[in-house]
């Protein structure tokens, strides 16, 4: 069983998706051991308490040198026997320390079809306004592994999601989250997890 944990800044709807998902019985590879949240008002952390799964909040404020950061994450993920990592809606950056020690075994989430609209400062709605902004006609999301690039990991999976006329930032981002992250990121999370229970 490959032991897995979530790494979360925000509502949690990504968590959830993968919550519903081990629920669902669709990650019969890997179990939910921890989130991991960058801030204390992350409603992703109530998310994890209504399920029992355990949660801790490091801050990068409290950690202000980068390495001291990783490592503060590093150490909490092997004391819960981590083996592999999602970024599921997560806005610290993670430093060297951190990648290296779970080498292609970070995956995240990203809302657009990289390499579109991705890299340093697109997060969140920014880029669907900056989807909207460019006039594309389809957008989409993302999961690829995490390496020292913003965003520039190897990509994993992708689906595409038609952009409406109308549409706002928000309406566009939900439409992405509910056809394209919420399946993607579970899907990705089992193959991960298979081919790292495979291995061990
Ligand atoms: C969303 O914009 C999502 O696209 C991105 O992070 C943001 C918050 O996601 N991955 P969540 O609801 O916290 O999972």
């Amino acid at each position: 069983m490959t032991n897995i944990a979530v790494m979360v800044s925000g509502g949690g709807t990504n968590l959830q998706a993968l919550i519903d998902a081990q629920k669902a019985g669709k990650i019969p590879h890997g179990q939910i051991r921890l989130v991991i949240a960058s801030n204390d008002r992350a409603y992703a952390l109530q998310r994890a308490e209504k399920e029992n799964i355990p949660s801790a909040v490091i801050r990068h404020k409290d950690y202000p040198v980068q390495e001291e950061f990783d490592q503060k994450i590093v150490d909490t993920l092997h004391e819960y026997q981590i083996d592999m990592v999602v970024l599921a809606g997560y806005l610290s950056i993670l430093g060297p320390t951190m990648i290296r020690a779970y080498e292609d075994r970070i995956i995240n989430i990203h809302p657009s079809l990289i390499p579109s609209f991705c890299g340093k400062g697109f997060y969140g709605l920014k880029v669907h306004e900056e989807a909207l902004k460019r006039g594309v006609k389809v957008t989409g999301a993302t999961v690829h592994l995490v390496n020292e690039i913003p965003d520039g990991g190897r990509i994993l999976k992708q689906k595409a999601v038609e952009v409406k006329e109308g549409d706002t930032p928000e309406t566009l981002q939900r439409r992405v989250m509910e056809q394209a992250e919420w399946i993607l990121l579970p899907e990705a999370c089992e193959e991960l997890a298979e081919r790292i229970a495979e291995t061990e």
